[in-house]
């Protein structure tokens, strides 16, 4: 049986034969929640994975973790195989010498550099001169931590999202010493893993994700703030206008479908009309200090009964199942194949 969701595999290999990687373990290192979940996702998409505990503890959640990931992967029905199957294909230790043969390493524990550091230097130690190693920190950038490398030009942030197995989104950033062409390599690789890898070849502050969500958080707080509009209302317009359309077609091909006239009149109007604050605004300063976590915590820009909390996480994790299978329907569609959707 095929994967349901598993891609044309491209024939495109550039560096290294893709059949000769994909026979090759993966390997992780860091099992806590998000280093888990990606293993989860190797393994989901075929891949002997070699986790490696950093610290003891891991090696005694880990396993649970682990199958309950799978049993919600199972749930979702993107599993070819029973459960057992895949944690058959994951070895959990302690022992970095057991990453000898992967074809990448993941390096995904506390944002803390000192620890990372030394984590790639126990990775090198034990893997060849051709091993991909991959960073998933959200923060720390790039090249920075690429300093800690013997080999340089092989590392890269390879950043996912929670929970890694189910989503499609992926972040490859290159630092100032990656080779380019490796990061290419990888992001072509990542379609093997159900992703729809980002490349930003250059490790700016707040890779691509964040600076699209802060320019986006900037204005809608600006309008707030003069008493233009509700949190309510500037929700509902990103709900039902963006939202109607980003999945599909993200920023410029919405600009094509418009008209690049109409566009670019827009632009040159409204450029000069939105915020350009560096500072948070006044709404945040008060939740910031609380320490506010929002859903999580019972209140944040709105407030949330234990309840309502339940329900719009019940309600994340439904839509973002339901968007993992729409994104793969309108993925990369030829003319012929959107003639087959419209008759769907
Ligand atoms: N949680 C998310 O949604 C998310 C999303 C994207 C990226 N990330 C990134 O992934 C990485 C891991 O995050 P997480 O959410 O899995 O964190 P976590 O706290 O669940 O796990 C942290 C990992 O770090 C290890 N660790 C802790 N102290 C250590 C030490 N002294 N020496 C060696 N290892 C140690 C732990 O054993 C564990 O494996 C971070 O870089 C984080 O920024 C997290």
């Amino acid at each position: 049986m095929t994967h349901p969701l598993k891609r044309n595999q491209s024939t495109n290999e550039t560096l290294c034969p893709r059949k000769k990687v994909t026979e090759l373990p993966v390997g992780l290192v860091g099992l806590g929640l998000m280093g888990s979940s990606i293993t989860t996702a190797f393994a989901v998409s075929g891949y002997k994975v070699i986790a490696v505990a950093p610290v003891a503890q891991d090696l005694a959640h880990a396993p649970g973790y682990l199958k309950e990931q799978l049993i919600h992967a199972e749930t979702l029905g993107i599993l070819e195989h029973p459960v057992d199957y895949y944690l058959d294909r994951i070895t959990l230790t302690e022992d970095y010498s057991a990453l000898q043969d992967c074809s990448l390493v993941l390096e995904c524990v506390i944002e803390d550099r000192n620890i990372k550091s030394d984590i790639y230097r126990k990775i090198e130690a034990q893997v060849s001169e051709t091993t991909i190693i991959g960073t998933n920190t959200s923060a720390i950038p790039i090249s920075s931590l690429q300093q800690y490398l013997r080999i340089p030009d092989r590392f890269m942030g390879i950043h996912w999202a929670e929970p890694a197995y189910a989503t499609r989104f992926l972040e490859i950033t290159c630092g100032s010493k990656t080779d380019l062409r490796k990061a290419q390599w990888v992001s072509e690789w990542a379609e093997d893993w159900n992703k729809e890898p980002t490349l930003l070849q250059k490790d700016i502050r707040g890779f691509i994700t964040n600076r699209l969500m802060y320019a986006v958080y900037r204005e809608a707080l600006n309008i707030h703030e003069k008493g233009e509009a509700t949190l309510k209302d500037l929700d509902k317009a990103a709900r039902y206008d963006m939202g109607s359309w980003v999945p599909v077609m993200g920023i410029f091909r919405r600009m094509d479908y418009m008209g690049i006239a109409n566009e670019g009149e827009m632009v040159k109007k409204l450029l000069p009309l939105l915020s350009a604050a560096t500072h948070r605004p006044s709404i945040m300063q008060p939740m910031v200090d609380q320490k506010l976590r929002g859903i999580h915590s019972g209140a944040g820009m709105y407030s949330y009964t234990q309840e309502e909390a339940a329900q719009w996480k019940q309600a994340f994790n439904q839509f973002n199942r339901d968007m993992y299978f729409l994104s793969d329907k309108y993925s990369k569609k030829t003319s012929s194949e959107i003639e087959e959707i419209k008759s769907i």
